[in-house]
């Protein structure tokens, strides 16, 4: 039995199947192959074009269709899960059609059902079937997707219309601008997935290139990394800037996709920022006479229904085709009913041997609203930073990082760092990896630390207090324009040092410059304001500021890459400068900071700490080094030597 529940779901050749089979829509609706079967309509949310063309194809190849006109007028507001609904209603119907509002929610539901499911948009993660339609109309209009140069405009962070295509895209060879609302970028951990994935990667395009379309806002291209190699500069100067913007000037521009402002996803309180807006200046640009303009529907006011008329504002047809797609992929489905999902190529897949977890970060994840309908799984995306471990939620996509894991069979547990990656992932093989939020989780089921190597005291509190100095003045001395300065710190050591920073530049210079933090792998705003006051709902603003990107250890660089490809998703800064209290030397990305409080070569097997007493209370402020043991190893050398016992 095959679900569609994500895009990936379906093959590249699968999908030309299904728009073989929409192109001869009228034989399907004269054959009535669904006759005698039923489609049940699930809507949790609000829907005119989803729902209506799904019942009106099913009806069209012979079906018939049960539906419940409210949700809310359902048991679902008696306090039933969507796991038992899902059970109730396969149980009654041969397909099931979902939309719902938590992200994941209907892969939860899928689990349970014992029918195909059919994704019609959950939450802000994926709508499938919308780049169905989407890819079919391109198709109609282009002829061939692979080398479009399509721009994905307005709420890119909300849109599921657009996490969905942009994947689709980026498989079918196309080039994509984003030009985002202020605020409302791709999130980081779908343009991590197209570059882990796909092979894709950012650029970004003059902005005047796109003028007719909005001033306010900043484009990106993502294309494949041939021949447009990521861009990753701690310092954007002229050159460099003009560079960048001839790598992706004067693209021919196929389709631009307008999307709404998804103001039923957005927190209270937001405030109301300038949004994109295609209108009369959009028909009147010469370069834009062959580029199509589509959009999922409804529209609010981004786009003027003067384009309606126009031959190249092509979204009533889009919506029309939503019919005949639909009615070939209910067949594709019921014609596969005795297959099996593949499982995710990409992925190692991780789901807690205990009864204590990992939780997805993702606060309107299904995991997290309603648990007891999933099981909590996650993919291992990479051991990414020298000290974590990064997964994505099987069910809402969304990444986060993890620190502490242990051994189901000895019960010990130990802080992650790259040293231990191979010995992490011999025991997931063995199913023995138990992965915890925090320590406290990891004790509560009686683990027990692991111990390391002696410890060693690289910097004193004295030593870090005096390099930070340093590191202000020198920050002071190249800074261009005071006022420009906005000092950021990667969430956790990185934002407490860029406090501290900010301390010495008032102290140095009168100056009370803005701090920020940004989350790597977080799941609400990567980018937020810590002073001078964290107004929650006021976007940190990056654009043509000096920004002073903060960690206490640079290793990899990995950590440092996606804070730059965040921070040039959101804006474009007039130079992006990199502090580190530590340089380890051991970068996989030649990335060179500008600011180190100290050098420190070490070899993998080396595990540096910086210890601060905002984040320890009661300790005193540190660098400590120490050598992690491989367990195994230790294992084995405690076999030898039953004595031996590390520090
Ligand atoms: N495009 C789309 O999903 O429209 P509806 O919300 O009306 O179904």
């Amino acid at each position: 039995m095959r679900n569609l529940i994500s895009i990936d779901d379906l093959t590249n050749e699968e999908i030309e199947e299904i728009f073989s089979l929409a192109d001869a829509s009228d034989k399907l609706r004269a054959d009535r192959p669904a006759s005698g079967e039923i489609m049940a309509t699930l809507f949790y949310e609000p829907s005119t074009r989803t729902r209506l063309s799904f019942e009106s194809a099913m009806q069209r190849l012979g079906g018939s269709v049960i539906s419940c006109s409210d949700m809310k007028a359902s048991s679902t507001a008696k306090g039933e899960t969507v796991a038992d609904t899902a059970k109730v209603v396969s149980s009654y119907a041969d397909v099931l059609v979902v939309r719902h509002n938590w992200d994941g929610t209907v892969l939860a539901m899928a689990e349970h059902a014992n029918v195909p499911v059919i994704n019609a948009g959950d939450g802000s993660h994926e709508h499938p079937t919308q780049t169905l339609c989407d890819l079919y109309t391109l198709r109609k209009e282009k002829g061939e997707l692979k080398g479009l140069n399509v721009v994905l405009c307005g709420d890119l962070k909300n849109g599921r219309t657009i996490h969905s295509l942009v994947y689709a895209l980026a498989r079918f060879g196309a080039n994509v601008v984003t030009l985002a609302a202020n605020g409302m970028a791709l999130p980081q951990y779908v343009i991590e997935r197209l570059e882990r994935e796909y092979d894709y990667a950012l650029a970004p395009v003059a902005s005047d290139d796109l003028n007719a379309v909005v001033t306010e806002t900043d484009a990106l291209y993502l294309t494949p990394k041939q021949p447009h190699e990521l861009a990753l500069y701690t310092q954007v100067d002229q050159v460099i800037q003009a560079r960048l913007n001839t790598m992706a000037t004067g693209l021919r521009y196929d389709a631009f996709y307008m999307t709404r402002k998804q103001k039923e996803r957005m927190k209270e309180g937001t405030t109301d920022t300038s949004y994109p807006t295609i209108g009369p200046n959009f028909l009147r640009e010469q370069r834009f006479q062959d580029t199509v303009v589509m959009h999922p529907l409804p529209r609010v006011d981004e786009l003027s229904p003067e384009v309606d008329g126009d031959r190249r504002g092509i979204y009533f047809k889009q919506a029309a085709y939503g019919v005949p797609v639909r009615m070939a992929l209910l067949k594709f489905l019921f014609d596969r009913r005795a297959e099996k999902r593949k499982p995710s190529r990409h992925a190692i897949p991780y789901q807690s041997p205990e009864p204590i977890g990992p939780q997805c970060r993702n606060p309107n994840c299904v995991t997290v609203r309603e648990p007891i309908s999933s099981r909590r799984r996650f993919e291992i995306v990479s051991s990414g930073q020298a000290n974590a471990l990064i997964l994505a939620c099987a069910y809402c996509d969304h990444r986060f990082k993890v620190q502490i894991g242990g051994n189901v069979q000895s019960k010990k547990y130990y802080v992650f760092d790259s040293a231990l990656a191979s010995t992490f992932r011999d025991w997931l093989k063995k199913d023995e990896l138990a992965l915890f939020d925090s320590i406290k989780e990891a004790e509560e089921l009686d683990y027990e630390p692991f111990k390391s190597g002696p410890h060693r005291v690289l910097m004193t509190e004295s030593d870090i207090h005096t390099a930070l100095a340093n590191m202000s003045g020198q920050i002071l001395h190249d800074c261009r324009e005071l006022s420009r300065l906005l000092i950021l710190g990667v969430r956790g050591a990185g934002s407490q040092l860029a406090r501290r920073l900010a301390k010495e530049i008032v102290q140095q210079a009168n100056h009370n410059p803005e701090v920020g933090e940004i989350e790597i792998y977080g799941s609400g705003d990567e980018l937020k304001r810590l002073l001078p006051d964290a107004r929650e709902a006021e976007p940190l603003n990056l654009k043509d500021r000096e920004v002073i990107l903060v960690d206490d250890v640079i290793f990899t660089g990995r950590t440092v890459k996606s804070a730059l490809s965040i921070i040039f998703r959101s804006a474009r800064p007039q130079s992006v400068r990199l502090a580190v209290l530590i340089d380890r030397g051991h970068r996989e990305i030649p990335v060179k900071p500008n600011y180190v409080g100290k050098h420190i070569p070490s070899s993998e097997s080396d595990r540096v700490r910086v210890k601060l007493s905002e984040l320890e209370p009661g300790e005193r402020d540190q660098v400590i080094i120490y050598t992690i043991m491989n367990p195994s190893e230790e294992a084995r050398r405690t076999a030898r030597n039953s004595e031996f016992t590390a520090k």
